[in-house]
């Protein structure tokens, strides 16, 4: 069955929301926002739209909880004319905050999930979420889609001789394999640990054989490049070649990318999921293979 769409794009996602659309040749509706002296967002958007299945596009990265707030304002006025509204956030901010891990902590995560129900979702679309645990919150469909396939493929186009895929913990281990697989590479795996109260990074590991090797680190987030510095600081060590750094999220706070170039990485690349300067890999496809 041909299914009729409406993309609406968000402040934080309009350029991938239009992408998305044209794909989908579906009607685009631009949700103009403006914001107020204080800090509130004021959006509008005419919708005299048909019956359709209605996405919503907004990634939540920083101003967070503005973004945020922006979607559930969308999905609620969007309500008024489609009962099939699928929230697209394809960087989902808060999804590192999917457990508690110290004693006391709100699992914001579980919030976030409450709301977009209450504003009217019935379909969350993330790409590479950081945890599969935090779409769990969720009593409405999920799906989570992955840019690795589109990353590797920009990766491949550099032709690196024999690069070795790094992960810079455990957690990303398949992410950084599933990213080799495709390369034809090997992939190895560091391990971090992060402490829980004060946010410093370590990394310890075995010897990793990378004695002249071109290397490729693999991560889902770029924060505050705090965990790429303390892996290239290692691998350097190691006697290395170049060093590649791809994320699907770029979010570099701050001064996250000085000091990633700082450490000695050669390149930076992330997916259009948060638009950066380093937005060299286009997520529109995924996405929109996954709402068809
Ligand atoms: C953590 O487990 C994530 O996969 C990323 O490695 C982390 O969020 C990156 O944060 P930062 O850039 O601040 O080290």
């Amino acid at each position: 069955m041909l299914v009729n769409f409406t993309v609406i794009g968000g402040n934080a996602s309009k350029g991938l929301a239009k992408r998305i659309a044209r794909r989908l040749k579906a009607k685009y509706v631009d949700a103009d926002t403006r914001t107020f002296p204080d800090g509130e967002s004021k959006i509008t958007f005419r919708h005299n739209l048909k019956k359709s299945v209605v996405l919503v596009v907004q990634s939540t990265y920083p101003p967070v909880d503005t973004n945020l707030l922006q979607i559930l304002s969308i999905i609620s006025e969007a309500k008024k004319i489609s009962s099939k509204i699928y929230a697209i956030m394809p960087y989902m901010g808060y999804a590192r905050q999917d457990r508690q891990f110290l004693s006391g902590e709100i699992v914001t995560m579980s919030v976030v999930a409450k709301m977009l129900q209450a504003a009217g979702a019935k379909k969350i679309i993330a790409v590479d979420i950081h945890s599969k645990t935090a779409l769990r919150h969720f009593k409405i469909p999920t799906e989570n889609v992955s840019a690795i396939p589109e990353l590797a493929k920009y990766l491949k186009k550099l032709e690196l001789k024999n690069p070795i895929v790094v992960s810079p913990d455990t957690g990303g281990s398949l992410r950084a394999k599933k990213f080799a697989d495709i390369l034809k590479s090997d992939s190895i795996t560091l391990k971090k640990s992060r402490n829980r109260k004060t946010g410093k990074v370590s990394i310890r590991s075995t010897k990793a054989d990378v004695n002249g090797k071109d290397l490729i680190i693999v991560d889902d987030i770029i924060s505050t490049g705090g965990s790429v510095v303390k892996a290239t600081q290692f691998l350097k060590k190691q006697k290395c070649k170049r060093i590649f750094v791809v994320c699907t999220h770029g979010l570099l706070i701050g001064d996250a990318e000085k000091n990633i170039k700082k450490a000695g990485v050669t390149q930076i690349i992330s997916t259009n999921t948060i638009p950066r300067s380093i937005s060299k890999v286009d997520v529109s496809g995924v996405i929109a293979q996954a709402v068809q």
